[in-house]
């Protein structure tokens, strides 16, 4: 290579189009490839048919996930044909399937989670018709000091990865695979980037992390864990609202609890993901709690911080799954009463450890109906629980205006639910206190008080 011609040399007209499929950690990803294409002349467009660049930062966490992506990767072919495009996968997928990406000539580059300082190099070699693969994951890469170029379109609320990779194994998940393994980035560089936030007027961050509550960074006299970096962006200012996601049962602390309670700031919603009611579904997930466990965590957090929404992730059919775990399922959700659910068939994965000792065995009929069942069940309680709502006072950061209505606002509650109300004095980034008048499952009609 030669050192003497700088890598940003690309002439500063060419345009990168980005899609981002999969979890949040993925579009903050994008965010930061956007900063690195940025740095070596790339601009960012939403028009597809102006990039010279394509990009897809993808997700492997099920099957459908990846047949949605190949169906993308030849709708960006057609635009090959029309002038000469470059075409790269990014992310989870890139991570999981490597070369096989690339064999079918319709790709160009393929760059894992870790390897995106490398997006430089392998564009110019994609430039000169010599394409590339990068998926080596890092121990350290966390991409510290780098400032992501914001994809948000309001500007009120942005995303924050305080860590990277997974160490725990669950039986039925691809991410410890795709992402590798757990790391903390550095708390200094996330209370700046959260200051810097505020300061170009966010007024909301989300801290984002595959298992959040063993975020814990050790060196030079410094210990933070979760709840000490959590109370750190609290404190930046009260009038910016902290969100963090996701938090993993047996590891959520009486600590961060505490801390959650001290700070009207912290928001009043915990992301705890449970997939399966039934303790021997989940003893064979190898998620490291019992129901009973959880409950208790649940419990804790009412406890602890009152008028806390939850919501959660669930797993239909997985490997062996009988009536009785599938009702066990059923009957936590009728207890918990999740404000909102995400929920899912399982989908085998290939490489992990379910796909290698347990046998994919509940019928696609059986996965589809177990999951009607969860869905509706899951209807019935969002709905009861903003019906709850009416009623009370919530104070609201106005995301813009709302797609309900003409002179209608809309912005979340603490408690993340949606609150749409007729307004014409306030914009993007204040706060307006509300009174529920109504409610549907999944939005809280409101008045301005
Ligand atoms: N780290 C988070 C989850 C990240 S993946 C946690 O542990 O809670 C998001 C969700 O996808 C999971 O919570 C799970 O419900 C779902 N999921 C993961 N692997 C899956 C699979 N093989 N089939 C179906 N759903 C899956
Ligand atoms: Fe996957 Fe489990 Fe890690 Fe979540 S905690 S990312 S489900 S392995
Ligand atoms: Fe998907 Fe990777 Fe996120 S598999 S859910 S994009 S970590």
């Amino acid at each position: 290579m030669n050192l003497l011609k700088p890598l940003t040399a690309t002439p500063s007209d060419k345009k990168v189009y980005i899609e981002t499929y999969g979890c949040q950690m993925n579009v903050n990803d994008s965010e930061v490839v956007l900063s690195i294409l940025q740095d070596c002349g790339y601009r960012y467009t939403e028009q597809i048919e102006q990039a010279d660049l394509i990009l897809a930062n993808t997700c492997s966490i099920r099957d459908n996930a990846e047949q949605r992506i190949w169906g993308r990767i030849d709708q960006f072919h057609l635009q090959r044909k029309k002038r000469p495009v470059i075409v790269g996968i990014l992310g989870c997928m890139a991570e999981r399937l490597k070369e096989k990406l690339i064999e079918n000539g319709k790709v160009d580059i393929v760059v894992g989670p870790d390897s995106y300082r490398k997006l430089p190099e392998l564009l110019k070699a994609a430039q000169e018709g010599q394409k590339g693969v990068e998926t080596t994951l890092s121990r350290e890469e966390t991409y510290a000091e780098l400032t992501p170029t914001r994809l948000d379109k309001n500007g009120v609320s942005a995303f924050i990865s305080i860590m990277r990779g997974c160490n725990n194994v669950c039986s039925y998940c691809v991410v410890p695979y795709t992402r590798g393994a757990e790391r903390s980035r550095e708390p200094g560089s996330i209370v700046r980037e959260a200051c810097q936030l505020f300061e170009n007027g966010y007024r909301e961050v989300t801290l984002l992390g595959q298992n959040v509550d063993s975020y814990h960074w050790k060196s030079e006299g410094q210990d933070v864990d979760f709840a000490d970096l959590l109370e750190k962006v609290a404190q930046i200012n009260p009038l910016l609202r902290v969100r963090f996601s996701t938090s993993y049962p047996s590891d959520i602390s009486d600590k961060l609890l505490k801390v959650m309670a001290s700070y009207d700031n912290i928001c009043r919603h915990i992301h705890l993901p449970v997939q399966s009611g039934s303790n021997p579904m989940l003893e064979k997930m190898r998620r490291k709690y019992t129901r009973e466990w959880y409950l208790e965590r649940v419990a804790a957090i009412r406890r602890e911080v009152p008028g806390c929404s939850l919501t959660t992730d669930i797993i239909a059919g997985f490997c062996g799954e009988t009536e009785q775990d599938h009702q066990d399922t059923l009957s936590l959700m009728e207890e918990v009463g999740y404000d909102f659910a995400f929920m899912f068939q399982y989908s085998e994965r290939p490489g992990t450890l379910a796909a290698r000792k347990y046998e994919d065995d509940v019928p696609a009929k059986v996965k589809t109906q177990r999951l009607e069942e969860i869905i509706a069940l899951q209807m019935k309680k969002s709905e009861e629980r903003y019906a709850s709502m009416v009623g009370t006072e919530q104070l609201v950061l106005v995301e813009g205006p709302s797609k309900k209505g003409e002179g209608q606002l809309c912005g979340r509650a603490s408690n993340y639910m949606m609150c749409v109300f007729p307004d014409k004095q306030h914009t993007a980034g204040d706060y307006v206190k509300v009174k529920v008048v109504g409610a549907t499952p999944a939005t809280l009609l409101c008045e301005l008080v």
